[in-house]
């Protein structure tokens, strides 16, 4: 339908977790006249940075540098970082996490009043500064929405979901804004467009295309597909992170589970396995603190080897005031599931967590589609490399945040279309997977995903799941579903399932012999594209 309203701003920003939220506030701080519109699919605070639990990465100690965040990063990426943005995240990074503070956010102190630093997997350093103990997403996520609430040239539109970009077709497809729908009651109801010099896209992560997931149901993978049917390219989308301790609900459990923060472990808790052997302990120097794939893949091969869908970790020893004080959120979310940390053994498992991939940007956030950035989860600046150090998430959404309203500030203006300009026009949906499609395939897209694309794949696994994906997309059953999110959210997950499992195919056929996927040194990263109506994997762009 034609949009019935329409506004105009320097930068639309899709999305409202720490990326989004810090693009915004950075832009209209670097440009004085600067307007912003930031548009969410549910509200401000939905997004996964809220469920953040362990903290945010960054040089702080004096005994501590940045080259050792550096190496322990690229350590964790399996040497397959992009070494700029890893220089670019370490240096930058506490800058970021006063510029949080100064907005603020309020960390944990020791009684000296330092900021209170802790360890995760993958850390040779205490670096990691955390919030209401295990409460850090949470905390930035209500500091930056109360400034962003409070900022009056943001105007923020809840609600709306971004079905499409309105690309220039005179301009070489430069992006001119984006097409919403808003379902609720307000000025700005039904569908609109937003006119803009740039469109910052922020969206988060993909979980939801695994059945288990520590994500929210929000995390669909929507500026991936958006990006692709654009014409962007991916890269690493086959870098999934699998968080190894996850609570444990049962064979049947699906969708968002419960995290149980590596800082548990950085504070001194340790796996076992269902006989009780600590078989982290001669699988890697830091043992129970090993990078998180090290984790998980040790995990897989203890359930394996004990014939269990679980392992246990054990942090009695903490005692009853240490919970309640360093852990309080895990402490309440194990409670209210029958089990009590401080006398029961936690059982986990491993579960979707955290896209290393995402749309290709440079370290300004620029896509390769004119006028189309990303940042954040969405974006891969390659600063993960194959496997994200843990809490360098949020660190990364706050520096290339940064990096992205610096480069826009006073530069961003929305580009007229007077009736001699091309046309700007929808971007036209390709075939499936990006045509409209029904929201009951999406249990049987995570049934494959977490089947044959998890923490342990093979290509014959990987060939399977492709071939049950395509059998979803080109069921004429399946297509033609009623505008609106569910189908929305259903097409994007289906893209982002075919092209991340597309690439990790790819992967697993240049690297046969290795089994996980993030396991993996050597080759160059894979970049993927839609190209018209079919997916082709762009090999030039590793
Ligand atoms: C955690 O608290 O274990 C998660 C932190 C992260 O994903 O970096």
């Amino acid at each position: 339908p034609a949009p019935g309203w329409s506004v105009e701003a320097d930068v639309v920003i899709v999305g409202s977790g720490i990326a989004g939220l810090s693009t915004a506030l950075r832009y209209v701080e670097r440009d004085p006249t600067g307007r912003v519109v930031l548009v969410t699919k549910d509200v401000l605070s939905t997004g996964s940075t809220r469920w953040a639990q362990g903290g945010i990465a960054a040089v702080i100690d004096p005994s501590d540098a940045p080259v050792a965040h550096m190496v322990d990063t690229v350590i964790a990426g399996r040497e397959l970082c992009a070494p700029e943005a890893v220089r670019t995240l370490v240096t930058e990074g506490p800058d970021a996490l006063h510029w949080l503070i100064d907005r603020g956010t309020s960390f944990d102190r020791t009684t000296a009043g330092e900021l209170a630093l802790t360890r995760e997997g993958g850390h040779r350093a205490r670096r990691i500064a955390h919030a209401g103990g295990d409460a850090t997403g949470a905390e930035i996520q209500r500091a930056l929405s109360d400034a962003v609430k409070a900022e009056p040239r943001v105007e923020l539109i809840e609600h709306a979901f971004v079905p499409d970009l309105l690309l220039d077709t005179g301009a070489e497809g430069t992006v001119r804004g984006v097409t919403v729908h808003v379902m609720g009651e307000g000025e700005r109801d039904g569908v609109g467009a937003v006119h803009a010099g740039a469109v910052v896209l922020a969206t988060g992560g993909i979980g939801q295309v695994f059945a288990s997931t520590t994500n929210p149901e929000v995390s669909t993978g929507d500026g991936v597909a958006l990006g692709l049917r654009a014409g962007a390219s991916a890269r690493d989308l086959e870098f999934v992170q699998f968080h190894p301790t996850v609570l444990w609900l049962g064979a049947d459990a699906r969708g968002q589970q419960p995290l149980i923060s590596e800082a548990v472990r950085g504070e001194g808790a340790f796996l076992v396995d269902a006989e009780g052997r600590r078989f982290m302990r001669d699988r890697h120097e830091l043992t129970d603190l090993a990078p998180r794939d090290v984790v998980a893949q040790g995990i897989a091969e203890a359930m394996a080897a004990t014939g269990t869908d679980h392992v246990f970790l054990d942090a009695r020893h903490f005692g009853a005031r240490m919970w309640e004080e360093r852990f309080p959120t895990i402490l309440a979310s194990c409670r209210k599931h029958g089990i009590d940390p401080v006398t029961d053994l936690i059982p986990v498992a491993p579960a979707a967590h955290y896209a290393s991939g995402g749309l290709t940007t440079d370290l300004g956030g620029a896509t390769d589609v004119p006028g189309l950035y990303a940042v954040g989860e969405v974006a891969c600046t390659g600063v993960h490399g194959a496997n994200r150090l843990a809490s360098n998430s949020l660190l990364e959404s706050v520096v290339f945040a940064h990096r992205v309203a610096d480069r826009l500030a006073g530069r961003a203006k929305p580009v007229p279309v007077s009736a001699s300009s091309p046309a700007v026009e929808d971007v036209p949906d390709a075939d499936p997977p990006s045509g409209l499609v029904s929201p009951t395939v999406v249990p049987r897209i995570r049934a494959a995903m977490s089947r044959h694309v998890g923490v342990v794949r093979d290509a014959a696994g990987l060939e399977r799941a492709l071939r049950e994906l395509d059998a979803l997309a080109g069921d004429p059953a399946n297509a033609g579903a009623e505008p609106g999110t569910p189908a929305w959210e259903a097409a994007n997950l289906l893209t982002v399932a075919r092209t991340l499992t597309v690439a990790a195919l790819h992967r697993a056929r240049r690297l046969p012999a290795r089994r996980s996927p993030v396991a993996h040194t050597g080759p160059t990263n894979v970049a993927v594209r839609i190209g018209g109506n079919a997916m082709s994997v762009d090999r030039s762009r590793g």
